[in-house]
């Protein structure tokens, strides 16, 4: 990075932009290979997943629609609380469609446990699950990504829309961050 102030803050690299960007190409092939004749419908985690869907859904290049929800687990720490609120509902009916949710990290699973079952008791007739990176050292609920991007070490990291405390998430790489950030 040429000049930021965040970078003082990050312990070391783990994927770059170059490894990011290939990895999102091949999982949008992989997408398209299962979903272009379903006229899937996007569910976007907020507010992690903004950088992952905009380049997921343009490496996918099938035909499609796009949605988002608000989802809330974490409270400015490194933990999850366990309990999931909404905090911006879908703005459309769901019946009947195949959903493909985006969601930039998979870790202790409370938070996508919780949005598929929401997504299937409102009507949805397939709920796919797709996550740029998976913690699986953290899970607490039995869900399993259909498609991840690359698995994480127990570590926490930002960049790439991931974030401490609203920080990082435009870090254009994914990295670790400096514990003593988050302990202070
Ligand atoms: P889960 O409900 O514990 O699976 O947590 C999912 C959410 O926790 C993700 O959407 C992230 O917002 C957040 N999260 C979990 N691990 C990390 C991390 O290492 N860095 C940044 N955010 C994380
Ligand atoms: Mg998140």
């Amino acid at each position: 990075m040429s000049k930021s102030n965040m970078e003082q803050d990050i312990l070391r690299v783990l994927y770059t932009e170059e490894q990011i960007r290939q990895r999102v190409k091949e999982m949008g092939q992989e997408l398209y290979e299962r979903y272009a004749d379903k006229d899937p419908l996007f569910v976007g985690v907020l507010n992690g997943c903004f950088i992952f869907m905009a380049d997921l859904v343009r490496a996918a290049q099938m035909k499609s629609e796009l949605e988002f929800i608000g989802l809330s687990s974490y409270r400015n720490s490194t933990k999850s609380s366990g309990v999931v609120q909404i905090t911006r509902d879908l703005q459309r009916d769901i019946t009947g469609r195949n959903i493909i949710v985006v969601e930039d990290i998979l870790d202790s699973g409370n938070t996508l446990a919780y949005l598929k079952n929401y997504l299937l008791n409102r009507g949805a007739a397939h709920v796919g699950i797709v996550t740029l990176l998976d913690k699986p050292s953290r899970r607490e609920k039995a869900i399993t990504a259909d498609i991840s991007g690359f698995v994480v070490p127990d570590e926490f990291v930002v960049g790439y829309g991931l974030d401490y405390g609203q920080h990082y998430r435009n870090v254009p790489y994914i990295g670790v961050l400096k514990p003593e950030v988050y302990s202070k």
